[in-house]
């Protein structure tokens, strides 16, 4: 499936007052929001997409190949952005985070529980914790922790011990033999029971918490003044931690009080839309 950028029009009013130099987006996926910042933005001179999947990368060049001359690639973190930057500042920085559509559609990556594939989950195959080790390598305690504190997975006791249980007789390596573990002890509802401990897994293979700190840090250092950091998360914890992050830095003017929502239209359009969080920012000092 084609990835369809969320909020963008909200992004784009972001930084419509901004007269940008230098933009750093960390998540630059299929580069939908790309595009239209540079459509919006011709006064751009260096573009900096970052994303740590070499897939995603391969896509936004075609899809940018129009400002090839602006654009500089970046295969890595986010988290990075200080050594790629090497004392520059921006006048824009934008992430917008979580898994992309061709992540979840690709399933022999194991981000989805809907098809049959090695627990891997890394957004960076060349990182080196997949989500097998996590299964078969993690205690008990630490499974339980992680899907109660990434996942918020009411279960999260009862998961880590099944899991331990079956590993015993033999290590869990695909995505199916999970969800068949855990089938027996997770809440049916609405939603597929493994969605959360699918989650779980995913945030701590990608260190996503430890990502968007670090990151946020490193990008609100980086600014220039008036700069801008905009945001969208995908889940309540991540987007606690923007809104703590934003709160309490004092270099910082909030310019979204409240968290952006997508109208119901885009969420008609595009569910993934559906938990979208953006939040803004402009550097002050
Ligand atoms: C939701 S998609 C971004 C889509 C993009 N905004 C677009 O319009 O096409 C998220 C992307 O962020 C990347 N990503 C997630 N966490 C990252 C991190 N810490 N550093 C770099 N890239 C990251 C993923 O690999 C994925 O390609």
């Amino acid at each position: 499936m084609e990835h369809v950028p969320v909020l963008l029009n909200e992004v784009l009013r972001a930084f419509e007052e901004s007269r940008l130099d230098v933009f750093f987006e960390g998540t630059v996926g299929a580069g939908g929001h790309a595009k239209a910042i540079l459509e919006a933005h011709p006064e751009i001179r260096r573009y900096l997409a970052c994303d740590r999947d070499k897939s995603a990368i391969e896509i936004a060049k075609k899809q940018l190949q129009p400002w090839w001359e602006k654009v500089e690639w970046i295969h890595g973190p986010f988290a990075e952005l200080e050594n790629y930057l090497m004392h520059q500042k921006i006048d824009g920085f934008f992430i917008d985070i979580g898994v992309s559509s061709m992540q979840f559609d690709e399933g022999s990556r194991g981000f989805s529980f809907r098809s049959d594939a090695p627990l891997d989950m890394r957004m960076d195959k060349e990182s080196s914790v997949t989500a097998e080790e996590l299964v078969n390598e993690l205690s008990e305690t630490e499974l339980a922790r992680i899907f109660f504190e990434y996942g918020e997975e009411f279960r999260s006791r009862a998961a880590a011990r099944t899991i331990v249980m079956a590993r015993k007789k033999r290590p869990i390596r695909t995505t199916f033999e999970l969800t068949a573990i855990l089938e027996p002890v997770l809440r049916k509802g609405k939603v597929h029971f493994a969605t959360k401990v699918f989650q779980a897994l995913r945030i701590a293979v990608n260190d996503e918490l430890g990502q968007l700190k670090k990151g946020l840090t490193a990008a609100i250092q980086s600014l220039a003044p008036n700069g801008i950091v905009a945001v969208i998360s995908f889940h309540s914890l991540e987007d606690r931690i923007v809104k703590w992050m934003f709160r309490e830095d004092e270099r910082l003017e909030i310019l979204t009080k409240k968290p952006i929502e997508a109208t119901r239209e885009e969420v008609k359009k595009n569910p993934r839309a559906r938990s979208a969080k953006l939040r803004y920012a402009r550097k002050i000092i």
